[in-house]
């Protein structure tokens, strides 16, 4: 480590090799510095008022000078301050970059070092959950269908056979888009509260039989909470064709509610009401946790079925004929065909799947929630 040495010989050639070597001490001291606090610790070394080489250069060979060598010392002191400051900022500037002479010399690449890892994304449970249950539909047959989330008020309510100002309206808090009070009410726009105007655009658009689901995201005027969301998803199912029975709609049901839960699970259907089915029902599902018995040990009550040892699960029933009399012109002559509808919550049923018990986790963002599914 360099130190400030005592001056005796103050000829030009003693100056010039003290200065020399004083020099070189600076550059192998600054090539050294490689970051902010080496950086710091250098300059301090060097340039602070108390005791920096700098100022110990100022008084033991200033200061120290006989009278006739003064001029020469002082003038070799100043050039050299100049000299110390630039090599300073330099090495200040090679410490922000976080590089150094010294580094770039030695460099090597470790090839031992980890990657940086990028994680791959993945599928969103309910995405997932909603590509499951297209996917046992489309394995019966049925194809896939979509339609608008920004809908009529004709598509999303009247043709469904809620007349205007009916109470049945009430059951779906809607979200309306503003600035439609100057068209008819029918043409009005609003966000769709369900996936069932789907069922008429399809009929609108082909002649039975139709086989089809539709799934797609949904809006309800609905306060966030554990159970409920503004926006959510649902699966839609319509058959129609000759001769469809309320037998038909219980056999796919089981079907696709076992292709679901597994095998052993039991369905019942519930009677119910809906303005586009007649009769209606809501389909449960024995609660595939507890095996349907409301418990999981003598003291232990379950959650998932709250003790019921059902889970609702969807609505479901048989097409109301008023239905088909709005697309009577495409073949769907009430007198002649007949069909069944369903519609399923994509969150419900994940989150029956997946034992959640608040549907928020879906749309946090939280990774530490999402890569559970990964
Ligand atoms: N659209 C209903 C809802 O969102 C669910 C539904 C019930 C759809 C019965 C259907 C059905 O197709 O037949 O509450």
């Amino acid at each position: 480590m360099y130190t400030v040495p005592q001056l005796t010989d103050f000829s030009a050639e003693a100056l010039e090799r003290t200065v020399a070597e004083l020099f070189a001490a600076l550059e192998s001291e600054a090539a050294k510095v490689t970051s902010d606090s080496d950086f710091k610790m250098f300059r301090d070394r060097w340039i602070a008022r108390k005791n920096g080489i700098l100022t110990q250069v100022n008084d033991v060979w200033l200061k120290g000078a006989p009278k006739d060598a003064k001029r020469d010392v002082g003038a070799r002191v100043n050039a050299l301050k100049v000299k110390v400051e630039e090599v300073i900022a330099s090495a200040e500037s090679r410490a922000a970059a976080g590089t150094s002479s010294a580094r770039v010399a030695g460099e090597r690449v470790d090839v031992t070092l980890p990657g940086i890892h990028r994680p791959i994304g993945m599928e969103h449970p309910v995405m997932r959950t909603m590509e499951t249950i297209v996917n046992v539909f489309k394995a019966m047959g049925y194809s896939v269908g979509e339609g608008p989330e920004v809908e009529t008020d004709y598509y999303n309510f009247e043709s469904l056979n809620f007349p205007p100002n009916h109470p049945a309206r009430d059951t779906q808090d809607t979200i309306f888009i503003s600035g439609q009070e100057q068209k008819r009410q029918r043409d009005r726009l609003l966000l769709r509260t369900h996936t069932s105007p789907v069922q008429i655009r399809t009929m609108e658009k082909h002649k039975p039989p139709v086989r089809i689901v539709i799934p797609g995201k949904v809006h309800r005027n609905d306060a966030a909470d554990a159970s409920h969301s503004p926006m959510f998803h649902q699966v839609e199912g319509l058959a129609v064709d000759k001769d469809i029975t309320f037998s038909d709609l219980k056999g796919t049901l089981d079907h696709a509610m076992k292709a679901l839960f597994g095998s052993s699970v039991k369905t019942r259907f519930y009677p119910s009401f809906f303005p586009f089915t007649e009769p209606s029902a809501d389909v449960q599902i024995s609660c595939f946790k507890c095996g349907g018995t409301g418990r999981l040990s003598a003291n232990e009550p379950c959650r998932l079925c709250k003790s019921s040892g059902w889970i609702e699960l969807l609505g479901c029933g048989m097409v109301d004929p008023n239905v088909f009399e709005f697309v009577k012109h495409n073949g769907y002559d009430p007198k002649e065909i007949t069909g069944f509808a369903f519609g399923m919550g994509v969150e419900r049923l994940a989150m029956a799947l997946y034992d959640i018990d608040d549907i928020q986790l879906f749309y946090a963002g939280d990774v530490r929630f999402l890569e559970q599914f990964a």
